[in-house]
């Protein structure tokens, strides 16, 4: 009984007066951009990647342009490691010039990093648009840098494309008006749905000996969990106690190794070395059971329904505990213990939030085409 649904208005489709200038810095920007930019050549709207240079290393940068056949950068900051201040700082000399010379009409800045930050302060003071893709979310932890960065990057941007109604209710209680915001959906789900199936078929499990359904995932990277040797250790200690009934594999972040060099990883749990994109996915698919403290991470395993355990004691992203399969834990050995329990005795159950549907980057440049037909500006 399904009737023709009415073809979707096309959006105006405003001549843009520059190119779209697409920001990436860091490893969880790589698989937000990739579908943006495919999206706006399908459209042949002329588009520019900059690399900050933020990550650096084949297994935090280049690998996720060559698996998810994002074209090289056409501008390369390289501007490496370093304190926030000297990184951001760095950033935004870089991109000035860049702005400058490419005179672009949008600037699109992806997630809640530190490059995120710098690229919206820079095109705002040159006074180009800026667009925040994953706009809204809000931890209401002042301690992580990530929600300075996602504060300030929403409050200088033009057009805030949110993931989810939360972070929509977040931007309208903050008072920014409705013409300022999109719901656009989860751009991370576009790249999962897309590359599912080469996930699947990657040969990370056969090589590390783990059958599906029989491993839990560990990735660990917040700055309150792994800097100080004593808090990584503690944390270590209950993830050994669970490995002793479910092998643990941790593909360790390079922030890490420093405190890693003083304490010992209890048996039990396999350390590799970073993965790639494709690898990522494909442990987290057949996980028994995900430990983490990313927000990426907390996503992906809403989207691919595999019950996730967050150390930390908040979240920027409470849709997946509502919609999806996240458990929020902090450190406390008891209640990571209870958490595995209710993850392994199949208690988690979720279910993919509306709009994490494949389609995010289309509507996020039909949401900047709509903008800019329009004129708007809520500064
Ligand atoms: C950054 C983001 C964080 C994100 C994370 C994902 C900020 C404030 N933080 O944290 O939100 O969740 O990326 O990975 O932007 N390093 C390397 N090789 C690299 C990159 C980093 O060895 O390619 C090491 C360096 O010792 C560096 C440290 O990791 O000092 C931290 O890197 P940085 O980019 O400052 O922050 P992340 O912890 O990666």
């Amino acid at each position: 009984m399904t009737t023709d649904t009415p073809p979707t208005p096309e959006p105006p489709n405003a001549a843009l007066a520059g190119p779209v200038v697409l920001v990436a810095g860091a490893r969880p920007n790589f698989m937000k951009v990739g579908p943006l930019q495919a999206e706006l050549d399908r459209r042949q709207i002329h588009n520019v990647l900059v690399h900050t240079g933020q990550h650096y290393d084949p297994a935090m940068s280049d690998v996720f342009f060559e698996e998810l056949g994002i074209r090289r950068p056409d501008h390369h900051l390289e501007v490496g490691s370093g304190s926030h201040a000297a990184q951001t700082a760095r950033i935004m000399e870089a991109f000035e010039p860049v702005v400058i010379a490419e005179q672009p009409s949008w600037v699109v800045v992806p997630g809640d990093v530190n490059s995120t930050l710098a690229a919206s302060l820079v095109a705002a003071k040159l006074g180009v648009r800026v667009a925040h893709l994953e706009a809204g979310l809000r931890s209401r932890d002042w301690a992580m840098p990530e929600e300075v960065n996602r504060v300030v990057t929403d409050r200088v941007s033009d057009l805030l494309l949110a993931p989810s109604f939360d972070a929509v209710d977040n931007l309208a209680a903050e008072g920014y008006p409705a013409t300022a915001v999109a719901l656009v959906g989860n751009i991370m789900a576009d790249t999962l749905l897309a590359n599912l199936e080469r996930a699947r078929a990657r040969p990370i499990l056969v090589e590390n000996a783990l059958t599906p359904g029989g491993y839990g995932l560990i990735t660990l990277h917040r700055p309150s969990n792994v800097d100080d040797p004593d808090i990584l250790a503690a944390l270590l200690s209950v993830l050994g106690e669970i490995a002793e009934r479910l092998p643990l594999i941790w593909p360790v972040h390079p922030r890490v190794n420093s405190a890693l060099a003083r304490i010992d990883v209890p048996a039990g749990i396999t350390r590799i070395e970073p993965v790639s994109y494709l690898d990522s996915i494909a442990l987290q698919a057949d996980a028994r059971v995900v430990l983490t403290d990313s927000g990426g991470v907390q996503e992906e395993t809403t989207v691919l329904g595999v019950p996730c355990v967050t150390l930390r004691t908040t979240t920027e992203r409470p849709i997946t505990i509502s919609h999806g399969t996240n458990q929020l834990v902090g450190t406390d050995p008891h209640e990571i213990r209870l958490a595995v329990h209710r993850a392994l005795s199949g208690e988690i159950a979720g279910t993919r939030p509306d709009l994490w549907d494949g389609e995010t980057a289309r509507r996020c440049v039909d949401a900047m085409l709509t903008y800019t037909a329009a004129g708007t500006a809520h500064h």
